[in-house]
């Protein structure tokens, strides 16, 4: 069975007061929610003040990036290390990393393997640009992403993990998939490339979330989908209401009791 998750990527928003307010506002009403896991992704300098708001309540705690070397001449990376104990989840290669800041499947995959090797959770991002959607390669390119980004990960780890498949052209533009689109691209090629690479059951185990202007009012469309476990929500996990909302929603549709 598996347990749904909805996560919270704040991206570049909020300085560290600013989290702590958020958080605060959106706490009681999260830790209420049961049946799904549930997770705040704050930038890199909330991750403190905010791990400590959420020690006693049922929030997880993501990053948003690391590198992929415990330590060294980095400036301005952040490593496994520094993240281990601190938080649970790490955001792998999600499409404005791998936009603005070249990050490739290869580096995805070393940093997939990073956070295994730490205790972190990953949850590796996937997705194809408008163009490509257009010219009908999605498929494709998806599969690869997978099959790049999964490199050398065992079955078992892969089982453990999340992905989330985010259609670049869906993300902040208002402009959601489907929910039967998006299905068929998690079941048949996030799902399917891991059952070629592995097996079904493992196919079967991984946690696939859906990203792209997820909203209140159009979360219910992804989570009555069979092969959709959650969604990766940016904009509206910014406000309070909204994210609870969603998690609530989520949690009535697709819950389960652990
Ligand atoms: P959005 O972002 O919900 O603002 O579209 C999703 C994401 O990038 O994870």
């Amino acid at each position: 069975m598996r347990i749904p998750i909805i996560a919270g990527n704040w991206k570049m928003h909020k300085t560290v007061r600013e989290s702590v307010d958020l958080v605060r506002e959106m706490r009681r009403g999260l830790n209420d929610i049961q049946g799904v896991e549930k997770v705040v992704v704050p930038p890199f300098v909330a991750l403190a003040s905010v791990a400590g708001l959420l020690g006693p309540t049922s929030i997880r705690l993501g990053a948003q990036n690391m590198h992929w070397e415990e330590q060294g001449a980095y400036t301005g990376e952040i490593s496994p290390l520094m993240l281990q104990g601190l938080c649970e989840y790490v955001i792998i290669g999600h499409s404005e990393r791998r936009t603005y800041f070249d990050e490739t499947n290869e580096s995805v995959n070393r940093k997939v393997h990073a956070a295994f090797g730490h205790g972190l959770s990953p949850i590796m991002c996937v997705g194809e640009n408008l163009q490509q959607n257009e010219a009908g390669e999605t498929e494709a390119f998806v599969s690869q992403q997978i099959r790049e980004g999964l490199a050398g990960v065992t079955a078992e780890r892969v089982s453990q993990m999340v992905i989330a498949y985010e259609p670049i052209w869906a993300i902040g533009t208002g402009r959601a998939a489907t929910g039967a689109l998006a299905n068929r691209i998690i079941g048949l090629i996030v799902r399917g490339t891991i059952a070629e690479l592995h097996n079904e059951t493992t196919a079967q185990a991984v946690r696939v979330q859906y990203g792209g202007s997820v909203k209140p009012d159009n979360i219910a469309e992804f989570m009555s989908q069979p092969d959709i476990d959650g969604a990766l929500v940016g904009g509206a996990s910014l406000r309070a209401a909204d994210f609870v909302e969603i998690t609530r929603r989520a949690a009535e549709l697709k819950g389960t009791v652990a």
